[in-house]
């Protein structure tokens, strides 16, 4: 049915929300954190540390060991060790039931992941438990499922494990990226040494400690912390078979240039910069609803966000008044407040990079937009929602990630016109489509260069539906069977 009166969207604003903080005394943090190698906690050998911070206070919350080539070589050992003489050994049963347990216990110590996550990454605490933690533990399940079936899952095929997995995860959602590397692999019969982003560490340390708790062989699962030169280590040390990275297309580039000619295989899962795009005959309120999720989720911290708007014209007007409306309603705030819709930045730094994009759409000449919310000012670091219009095909902001609450909205007339345009992009991560009509659906699915394509909704995630990108989005998939498949080789 249209909905698309041109009415005013009600939402009685003025209503003000009692703060509902989440509890935090339920969460146990030390004050100091070594690297995870061989099922152990071990100091750093160069001794440094460096801190994280909470990113809604500005305030440290623990140490973290910074790693470098010697802590590596530790923990490529002991994934070796552990691969030689264990993990490879045992039947795909037996490492099941190990994932399975991971799978559980990360359910059972939902509430205290997701107040970790929010704590160190500055999402809102909404999200963290409806989205992050239960999507992770779901990896979990969906691949501990496949570790006896492998035969099945790749018939006549003979998959055989790699190795050791390296593997390089963002800050944008820590625990539910570690948990796309490290089930498939493990399923697959690898054994990993994975790299947190510098600003978010803590839930991949607390899985280190689940990890112990489920009693997963000493080795199996490493984790050495640092920044990109504990990544850079990573990826050049000779004794892994794989290297699988999420992060930016720079470094994707520079990662892709280290392993040439090593015979690694590499998966890479890099930046977009998503069309999403809204037809006349589209339900106009529930596409509204798409467009907010599509750019505001994670303060538009998302590989996959739906940057680049494109709205029919004979539309254009109604959308983007109801889109206003809408962004006004949108609470920044506390993290940890379950009324927050938009949390903290995840950095001074991606702060700084959004607040230098927003100047650069400035001087574009594109008309800038932002909702009129208050923002917090116990220091930490924030930005209202906002859109660009007037803006073309060629403004930096519409062809750069911003990986910010930064939207673009351009206007189109015709189907081919609006493929040609969202196709028109570096980027080929995902897109949507927001239409009455199938036949509309199907042309676009089958025209868009894009690895992920939502109809009529945005940002659905499932771990059986394989997820990946084209062009410099990268290459290989995560999820479902092809994210099992770039864990094995074939005879
Ligand atoms: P980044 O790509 O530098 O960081 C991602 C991960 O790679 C982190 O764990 C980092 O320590 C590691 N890393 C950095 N340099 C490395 C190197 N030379 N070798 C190996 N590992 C290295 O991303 P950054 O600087 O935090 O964010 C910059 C921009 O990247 C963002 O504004 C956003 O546009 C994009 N980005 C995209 C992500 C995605 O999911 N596609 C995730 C994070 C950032
Ligand atoms: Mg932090």
């Amino acid at each position: 049915m249209r909905t698309d009166t041109g009415s005013k969207l009600k939402f009685n604003t003025t209503w003000s929300y009692a703060p509902a903080p989440e509890s935090q005394d339920h969460v146990q943090l030390n004050k100091r954190y070594g690297h995870f190698i061989g099922g152990k906690f071990v100091a750093p050998s160069n001794g440094k540390y460096f801190k994280t911070i909470n990113p809604s206070t500005g305030k440290a919350i623990a140490n973290i060991a910074q790693g470098d080539e010697d802590d590596m070589n530790k923990a490529v050992r002991a994934a070796r060790q552990a691969y030689k003489k264990y993990w490879s050994k045992i039947s795909g049963a037996e490492r099941g039931k190990y994932i399975y347990r991971i799978a559980r216990m990360l359910q059972e110590r939902a509430r205290e992941f997701a107040v970790i996550e929010t704590l160190d990454g500055g999402k809102p605490i909404r999200e963290s438990k409806s989205i992050d933690i239960p999507l992770a533990a779901a990896h979990f399940f969906y691949y501990a499922g496949w570790a006896d079936k492998l035969e099945y899952a790749f018939p006549n095929r003979k998959p055989e494990s790699l190795g050791v997995a390296g593997q390089i995860i963002p800050w944008n959602f820590p625990l539910l990226m570690a948990a796309w590397k490290i089930a498939p692999a493990l399923a697959a019969g690898n054994t990993v040494v994975l790299k947190p982003a510098e600003t978010t560490p803590l839930t991949a340390l607390k899985l280190a400690e689940l990890i112990q708790d489920a009693g997963l062989p000493p080795g199996v699962v490493n984790i050495v912390t640092g920044d990109g030169k504990t990544g850079a280590a990573l990826v050049n040390h000779k004794g892994i078979d794989k290297i699988a990275f999420t992060g930016s297309t720079g470094v994707g580039k520079l990662i892709q240039k280290s392993v040439a000619g090593t015979g690694k295989k590499v998966t890479l899962e890099l930046g977009g910069k998503a069309a999403n795009i809204i037809f006349e005959d589209a339900p106009i309120d529930q596409a509204v609803e798409g467009i907010i999720n599509g750019i505001y989720l994670n303060q538009g911290h998302v590989c996959c966000a739906g940057s680049r708007l494109f709205v029919q014209e004979s539309v254009a007007d109604v959308v983007i008044q109801k889109l206003k409306d809408r962004m006004e309603t949108l609470i920044v705030g506390d993290p940890l407040d379950k009324n927050t819709d938009v949390g903290a930045i995840n950095s001074k730094e991606q702060l700084n990079t959004i607040q230098n994009y927003i100047e650069i759409g400035k001087n574009e000449g594109a008309h800038y937009y932002e909702s009129s919310c208050a923002l917090p000012t116990n220091g930490g670091f924030w930005c209202r929602p906002s859109l660009f219009t007037n803006t073309s095909q060629s403004s930096r902001i519409v062809q750069e990630e911003i990986f910010g609450p930064v939207l673009t909205v351009q206007t189109f007339r015709t189907v081919d016109e609006v493929i040609k345009k969202a196709n028109n992009t570096h980027y080929g991560l995902s897109a949507g489509v927001w239409t009455d009509k199938g036949s509309k659906i199907f042309k676009l699915t089958s025209q868009l260069n894009a690895g992920v394509i939502w109809a009529n909704t945005f940002n659905e995630f499932d771990p059986t539906s394989p997820f990946g990108g084209y062009k410099e989005s990268g290459f290989g998939r995560e999820g479902g069977l092809h994210g099992l498949s770039d864990y094995l080789k074939f005879a």
